[in-house]
């Protein structure tokens, strides 16, 4: 196993990571249990990552944890969530609290129960002002769904008169778009298989580093994410331009 340098520059780490945390009913499948039971062991990896993403001093995580699409589930899984959604609210904002995390959420908050959305709303207040980690629960979130949000305030905003059509520039549409205030993702992991986006962070992922991964979430641990982490440090990102030209900038 590729072992990440601990002497590894903290510059050469991504300054964002963004995760599909995939396979938890897989997980659950293989040992004759219910799908329930593995997004209940997903959560224990989602603490072991937030650890890991303090250790590594990694100040930037975004957490795919339902997705737009995911109401098309069975009821009883979907509502075994958002039981597990609430429980989690109340169990892990203490922990965040202490080790400096800042929780937000991204993603249709309407969508859910007002109880739940206004737990959410407390957990991101109570905790705004850490700075250690930022990290980004992307719950009722669709890509599509964030840029045509973005692209309503937009025309808002031009309807209004406040910004002419003619001289919108991706910087606005940039500003109007999730995660606005953190550097973009620079790193991507999708765990579980499969090697797709399913909808996450379309606009925030133009250049990110992607990183795909056999290993069910559940079992998805720190040393999983210094793999991935060792594997980002030998990519070069180029950008657009040539391999010549990034190497003399570098
Ligand atoms: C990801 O695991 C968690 C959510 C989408 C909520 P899955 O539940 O998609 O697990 P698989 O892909 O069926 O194994
Ligand atoms: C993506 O996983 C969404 C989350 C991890 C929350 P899915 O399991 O829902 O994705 P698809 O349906 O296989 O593309
Ligand atoms: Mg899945």
């Amino acid at each position: 196993m590729i072992s990440l340098d601990p002497a590894i520059a903290v510059q050469r780490l991504p300054r964002h990571l963004a995760i599909v945390m995939d396979g938890n009913g897989r997980w659950a499948e293989a040992r004759h249990q219910p799908r329930t039971f593995g997004h209940r062991a997903g959560v224990r990896a989602v603490r072991a990552v937030v650890e890991a993403c303090l250790r590594r001093s990694i100040p930037a995580l975004t957490l795919f944890a339902f997705s737009s699409e995911n109401w098309k589930r069975p009821k009883t899984e979907v509502n075994a969530l958002m039981k597990l959604f609430m429980l989690a609210m109340d169990k892990e904002v203490d922990s965040l609290q202490q080790n400096g995390v800042r929780l937000s959420f991204i993603g249709d908050v309407q969508g859910f129960d007002p109880e739940l959305g206004a737990r959410m709303q407390q957990a991101e207040t109570r905790t705004q002002g850490n700075s250690r980690l930022r990290l980004n629960v992307a719950a009722n979130y669709g890509g599509r769904w964030d840029i045509t949000a973005a692209a309503r305030t937009l025309a808002r905003q031009a309807a209004s008169g406040a910004l002419d059509p003619e001289a919108i520039t991706e910087q606005h549409l940039q500003a109007a778009v999730a995660l606005a205030d953190l550097p973009e993702p620079d790193l991507f992991i999708r765990t579980g298989g499969e090697q797709r986006i399913s909808n996450f962070l379309l606009w925030q992922l133009a250049y990110a580093e992607l990183w795909f991964t056999e290993t069910l979430w559940p079992d998805f641990d720190a040393d999983c994410l210094d793999q991935a982490l060792s594997a980002f440090t030998r990519r070069e990102r180029r950008f657009g331009r040539t391999g010549a030209q990034t190497r003399k900038s570098a």
